[in-house]
């Protein structure tokens, strides 16, 4: 596989519904074999986008390549390395969960030997094993989205879109999936991913990107957003050789706005969105003071926040 350039090049990406842009002057590129996180609130145009990169629509204007080939031109050739799984549920409601993993097999071309082995391997992998000879129309909702995502693995990929496949998992089957997406990563797979769980962006994605009312808003890595967006809002201060009492008349003043609280006799804990200022002021005022700190910690900012904060300003 040639793997020349970017994996997904987009560039003033359009898609428009009468008046409406659901995707907007949309532009980025993902690195092969990295995952990139495609977050933002419901409507942002997040699946508009993946149906377009999997030729399932076109766009009304801009340039897609993928492989490094343009998207309208190579669909056939395109569609033929990618592997998708929608954000609707699909399933064929009369075949066991064996019979719908061989069956999608067979849909790809992969030879007898090769579909038995896979199919073993992926109903371990997402814990089917004990309903495999169950009727989709029998499972459970979370069944039947797991049975969804194992099957697009029955085949071999280059790239692979996943459009909100945690849904209605519970924790222990949310975890195996993107285990077993981070497991397929590191073999070389590239991965398009998007997910309303901000915890789960962050444990998979080497890169996010969040989009609003159809247009890309931030994009970093997990922890650049953070750096970039986050903000301090708890700190700890442990103070040397003397209790908190004594220099409460320190803080106060200047934690003034803040809940303060005092968790041991030498610890004082200030939480507030201007926790981080806080510090500072209050390390400058020891200083003046003479007052030596044992040891500062704060709690980092999270993902949601950024999240939060990002789409609020936005
Ligand atoms: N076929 C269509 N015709 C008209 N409008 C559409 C069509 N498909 C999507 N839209 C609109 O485009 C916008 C983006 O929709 P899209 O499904 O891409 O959002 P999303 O980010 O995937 O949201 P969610 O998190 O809810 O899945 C929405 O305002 C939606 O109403
Ligand atoms: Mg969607």
């Amino acid at each position: 596989m040639e793997r020349d350039g970017h994996c997904i090049h987009v560039s003033d990406l359009r898609k428009q519904y009468g008046q409406l842009y659901a995707v907007d002057s949309v532009s980025f590129n993902v690195e092969y074999g990295s995952v990139f996180g495609f977050l933002g609130p419901n409507g942002a145009g997040k699946t508009t986008t993946i149906r377009i990169l999997t030729t399932l629509i076109h766009p009304s204007s801009g340039e897609v390549r993928i492989f490094g080939k343009d998207i309208v031109k190579h669909a056939r050739e395109i569609k033929k390395r990618i592997g998708v799984v929608l954000q609707e549920p699909s399933f064929e409601a009369n075949l066991t969960v064996e019979k719908a993993l061989d069956l999608y097999g067979i849909l790809w071309g992969v030879p007898g030997e090769r579909r038995r082995d896979r199919a073993r391997e992926l109903l371990e992998a997402f814990d089917l094993q004990d309903f495999k000879g169950k009727k989709n129309d029998e499972l459970s909702i979370g069944q039947r989205r797991r049975v969804q995502v194992a099957r697009e693995f029955m085949h071999d990929m280059d790239l692979l879109f996943l459009d909100e496949p945690t849904v209605g998992l519970d924790p222990a089957a949310r975890r195996q999936l993107l285990d077993y997406v981070k497991k397929q990563v590191h073999g070389g797979l590239t991965v398009f991913f998007t997910t309303h769980i901000m915890d789960e962006a962050e444990y998979l994605c080497n890169e996010i990107a969040i989009i609003n009312k159809g247009r890309l808003i931030a994009r970093d890595t997990p922890a650049g957003l953070k750096q970039r967006y986050g903000r301090i809002k708890a700190v700890e201060i442990k103070i040397k050789d003397s209790p908190v009492q004594s220099v409460m008349h320190i803080i106060r003043p200047i934690a003034a706005g803040g809940l303060v609280e005092i968790p041991a006799e030498d610890t004082i804990r200030i939480s507030s969105t201007d926790a981080q200022d806080m510090l500072v002021r209050i390390i400058e005022s020891f200083a003046r003071n003479s007052v030596q700190i044992e040891s500062v910690s704060v709690s980092p900012p999270t993902l949601e926040e950024v999240f939060l904060t990002v789409v609020g300003n936005d």
